[in-house]
């Protein structure tokens, strides 16, 4: 039996990177699968991929910023696999045009905010009443380690993370009587594709890097905490910003 035999797990953004890796994992822990993505393509590939190793995984498109698009990619979830028991919000991420807050555009302030912080909220606000009347869940949320290890330069990226991280702990403590369990990882640099490719194939240039003295960390490494937070593992923790980043937050 697997770690989530029996659960039903959305993975927002599971198309590539971090939520990839952590849906083909959540499939081998035994879960029912809706990944929910912009990318049809990626998606669909994906879920291919999941069924014929024998998983249970249906694809989703959806856009994370629009509460419609939000809400019809859930109800197409929940009719192909059922409703939430976990929640994997990996939408998200920075963006070359970020740094600091003196001269980075201010477009990119909102398309981050809009992408992390209003895309988790409306993930969140699909699933919560469907958790509370079925007597509980889990919710993960992706924040990250520049929260924590005062990285200079992606500014506006750092300040839509702690607002995840504050989101994070206040729903944890509001849905704690409806046993719906709530925390966030805060990885460090983790080399998906999109961050090899925004470092030019070199991660250890960026600031946060450098404070990683395990190295960076593989997709792979963040799945498996992933897992952890969203199982009955981890049944008597919530409200936690878990750092999955070699170090780089506790010096
Ligand atoms: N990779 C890192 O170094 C790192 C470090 C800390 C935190 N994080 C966080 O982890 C999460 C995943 O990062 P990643 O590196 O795996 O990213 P990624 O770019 O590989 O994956 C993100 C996925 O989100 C999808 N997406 C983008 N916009 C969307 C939208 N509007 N609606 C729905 N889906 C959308 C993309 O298509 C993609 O499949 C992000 O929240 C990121 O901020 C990443």
């Amino acid at each position: 039996m697997g770690r989530l035999t029996g659960k039903t797990a959305y993975i927002t953004g599971g198309a590539s990177g971090i939520g990839r890796s952590a849906a083909q994992l959540f499939a081998r822990e035994g879960a029912r699968l809706c990944v929910l993505d912009l990318s049809e393509d990626a998606g669909n590939v994906l879920v291919a991929d999941i069924r014929r190793n024998g998983g249970d995984a249906v694809f989703a498109v959806a856009d994370i910023t629009s509460e419609d698009s939000v809400t019809a990619a859930f109800e197409k979830g929940h009719g192909a696999v059922g409703s939430t028991d976990i929640l994997l919000n990996c939408a998200g991420g920075s963006s070359v045009r970020d740094g600091s807050i003196v001269d980075a555009p201010i477009e990119e302030l909102w398309r981050v905010m809009q992408l992390d912080v209003l895309g988790t909220i409306l993930a969140c606000r699909a699933v919560i009443p469907a958790m509370v009347e079925k007597g509980g869940g889990s919710i993960v949320n992706m924040s990250s380690s520049v929260t924590m290890a005062s990285v200079p330069g992606i500014d506006f990226y750092t300040a839509a993370k702690g607002a995840v991280s504050s989101l994070t702990r206040t729903l944890a403590a509001q849905h704690a009587a409806s046993r719906i369990r709530v925390n966030a990882l805060a990885p460090g640099v983790t080399m998906t594709e999109r961050v090899l490719q925004i470092s030019g194939g070199d991660v250890s240039r960026f600031p946060l890097s450098q404070k990683q003295r395990l190295g960076p960390a593989l997709p792979e490494q963040v799945a498996a905490a992933a897992l952890f937070l969203a199982s009955d593992d981890a049944a008597m923790v919530t409200g936690v910003i878990l750092p999955v980043d070699g170090g780089a937050s506790s010096w």
